[in-house]
C-alpha cells in the first residue's frame, strides 16, 4: 500500500512542476502572449468580431525572399477552386495570360517534386490558395522581427568595397 502511495507521489510530482511551467508560459497577469480572443476570459461568450477588409489595390507586393509565393493582391471571392474547376488558372496559366495580361505561373509550377518538366499544371500546385494568400488590413498581434537579407548582408558587401 505504501509503495502505492509512494509511486503516485513520484508520478503526481512532475506533472505538478510542468503545469506550473505551462501556466508561466502562457502567462498569467501582464505576460505578453497574445490572445486572439480578446481581453474576455474564455468563459464568457463574446460576439464575433468583424471580418477584415481585403487588400485589393492590384498592386504586386515585393517578395520578402526570392523563393517566397507572392502574395495576393487582387479580389478572389467566389472563384472557384475545386475538383471540375480552378478560376485562378483561367488567367495565370500559360495558355491564357495574353488575354488576362496576369503574370503566367512560374516554371516551378509545370515541374513534378523530382524537377521533371511537365506539359500542364503539376497536380502539387493545383490548390493555388495553400501558398498563394491574400492580405487584410488587420494589425498584427505581435511585433514582426523578419530582418531582410539585403540588410543583414550590407555590412559585408561594404567591407568588400
Ligand atoms: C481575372 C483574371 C485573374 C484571376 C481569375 C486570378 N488572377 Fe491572380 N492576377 C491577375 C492579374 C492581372 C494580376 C497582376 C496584379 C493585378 O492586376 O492584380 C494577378 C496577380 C496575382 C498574384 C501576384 C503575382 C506577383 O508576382 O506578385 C498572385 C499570387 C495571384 N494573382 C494569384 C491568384 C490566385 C491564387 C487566383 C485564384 C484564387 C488568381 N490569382 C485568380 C489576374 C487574375
Ligand atoms: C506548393 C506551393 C504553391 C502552389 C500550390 C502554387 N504556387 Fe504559385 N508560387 C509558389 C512559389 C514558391 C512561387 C515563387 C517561386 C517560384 O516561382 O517557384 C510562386 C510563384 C507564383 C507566381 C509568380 C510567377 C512569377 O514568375 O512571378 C504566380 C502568378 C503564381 N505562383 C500563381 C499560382 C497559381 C495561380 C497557382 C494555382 C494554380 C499556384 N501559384 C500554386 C508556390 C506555389
Amino acid at each position: 500500500m505504501k509503495r502505492v502511495i509512494l509511486l503516485s507521489l513520484a508520478s503526481a510530482l512532475p506533472c505538478l512542476a510542468a503545469g506550473a511551467l505551462f501556466a508561466q508560459q502562457i502567462g498569467g497577469p501582464g505576460r505578453d502572449a497574445p490572445r486572439l480572443r480578446g481581453p474576455e476570459p474564455f468563459t464568457r461568450d463574446t460576439p464575433a468580431p468583424p471580418m477584415q477588409r481585403q487588400i485589393t489595390d492590384d498592386v504586386r507586393r515585393r517578395r520578402n525572399y526570392p523563393d517566397q509565393p507572392p502574395l495576393i493582391p487582387h479580389a478572389i471571392e467566389g472563384y472557384a477552386l475545386d475538383l471540375n474547376a480552378n478560376k485562378c488558372l483561367s488567367c495565370h496559366s500559360r495558355q491564357f495570360t495574353e488575354q488576362s495580361q496576369a503574370p503566367m505561373i512560374s516554371v516551378t509550377h509545370y515541374q513534378d517534386r523530382n524537377g521533371n518538366f511537365l506539359g500542364e499544371l503539376a497536380p502539387r500546385r493545383y490548390a493555388c490558395l495553400t501558398c498563394h494568400v491574400p492580405q487584410t488590413t488587420a494589425q498584427p498581434l505581435v511585433e514582426n522581427l523578419f530582418t531582410d537579407i539585403r540588410e543583414l548582408a550590407e555590412p559585408e558587401r561594404q567591407g568588400r568595397r
